[in-house]
């Protein structure tokens, strides 16, 4: 084991843990100890539950849980469907943002009245941050909204060239643009995936599903890569990875789906990611596709820049920058227990995590007792 390299704790502003509603795909002990698992402190956890996150009665619900159950840090994003406006005000303390979702995605929660939205924009407090799931002339809605009503808005898992040089241009006139790429987006192509299908030698990298589940120890399935939005092509890829200086962070969009979900003809959009970012990312150091300093800035400074707070600074991880190890999925602590990344050859295994100077991870183990994450607005978690 070489040197460990000591980070500040990750901060992943785009996870899905499914509970209340879903519990059975993840829950806020296992996301978290996932989280901790990838050199996670901080989650923001998505609106589109089972039952929506449109009111606070669903969202003071969803607080208790967390209290109860999380091993990292937390904060949460209120969702709307255009009819909850009067919700807003009783919700502004206690959520870091608001998620609109002006593109198809799983849930349904579409809000594609453009009365409606104009209300949303014009209604949402102006010093919190709205999250677009959007793409294509959606992003330009977003970005035209932003200006009309003096919104904070942030693009979350831009995929697409002409996608980005649209917020790229939209950032040069208005600093309260940004945007976010995903792992998957960036470590995945469609290309790549429909490679597989036809060789077999990509398969080193193919699926994804526990070989325990997989009686052919690979699998076919693209059901594994379905995913909004989708992966998109070499050129788009490329394009994220030559404007990382355009982008302001990578958030994982871990949305737990089951096995036996994905194996099927109806496969829903999503993969996890929480736990394999880190590594990812440090591989890519190591390959001189990405600086230290700009892991860092995408995953830690540039959140608590666009979202206002602090995350306390004894809340950090150590990774092993020497050893090589394969992701399996058999090691995984998300509840879905398969990885888009199974048996990729990476680097920065985490070996120790700390929150506000605890330790709460250490050798694959979570040490942390259920509960000892905080919500980031509480004033107990320690940063401003
Ligand atoms: O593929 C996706 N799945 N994209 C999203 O934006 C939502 C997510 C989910 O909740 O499953
Ligand atoms: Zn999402």
């Amino acid at each position: 084991m070489g040197k460990p390299i000591r980070l500040p704790g990750l901060i992943d502003i785009h996870v899905h843990f499914r509970d209340p509603g879903q519990t059975d795909k993840e829950d806020f002990y296992t996301g978290t100890s996932a989280a901790l698992a990838g050199g996670v402190t901080t989650v923001f956890d998505m609106p589109n539950n089972l039952v929506p996150i449109f009111t606070l009665k669903t969202l003071l619900e969803k607080m208790k849980i967390a209290e109860k159950k999380a091993v990292c840090d937390y904060g949460f994003y209120f969702g709307t469907d255009g009819k909850n406006i009067t919700e807003f005000e009783k919700v502004k303390g206690l959520v870091i943002g608001l998620k609109v979702y002006l593109t198809l995605t799983t849930g349904k929660y579409l809000l594609d009245n453009g009365q409606k939205l104009e209300e949303v924009f014009e209604s949402w407090p102006k010093e919190k941050v709205i999250v677009v799931h959007g793409e294509g002339d959606k992003i330009d809605l977003a970005i035209n909204l932003a200006k009309k009503y003096k919104n904070k808005v942030h693009i979350t898992h831009v995929s697409k060239k002409n996608d980005l040089q649209v917020i790229i241009e939209g950032k040069k006139t208005n600093s309260n643009i940004t945007c976010d790429v995903t792992p998957h987006h960036l470590f995945l192509s469609k290309e790549q995936i429909s490679a597989k299908n036809t060789s077999g030698v990509a398969r080193r990298v193919y699926p994804e599903r526990s070989r325990r589940d997989s009686p052919d120890g690979g699998g076919t399935a693209n059901g594994f890569y379905e995913v909004k939005p989708p992966l998109a092509s070499r050129v788009d890829q490329d394009f994220l990875w030559e404007h990382l200086k355009d982008i302001d962070a990578i958030a994982t969009d871990h949305a737990p789906h089951t096995i036996e979900e994905k194996k099927s003809n109806t496969p829903p959009s999503g993969m996890p990611g929480v736990e394999t970012t880190l590594p990812l990312l440090f591989t890519a150091v190591k390959d001189g596709r990405l600086t230290m300093k700009d892991l860092i800035r995408l995953t830690n400074t540039n959140p608590q820049m666009i979202f206002g707070f602090r995350q306390n600074k004894n809340t950090c991880v150590e990774i092993d920058p020497d050893e090589k190890y394969t992701i399996e999925n058999e090691n995984l602590k998300t509840k879905c227990s398969w990885s888009p990344f199974a048996r990729r050859e990476v680097y920065g295994r985490v070996q120790k995590v700390f929150i506000r100077g605890e330790k709460v991870f250490e050798k694959g183990k979570i040490l942390a007792k259920p509960g000892l994450g905080r919500n980031i607005l509480s004033p107990k978690s320690g940063g401003v």
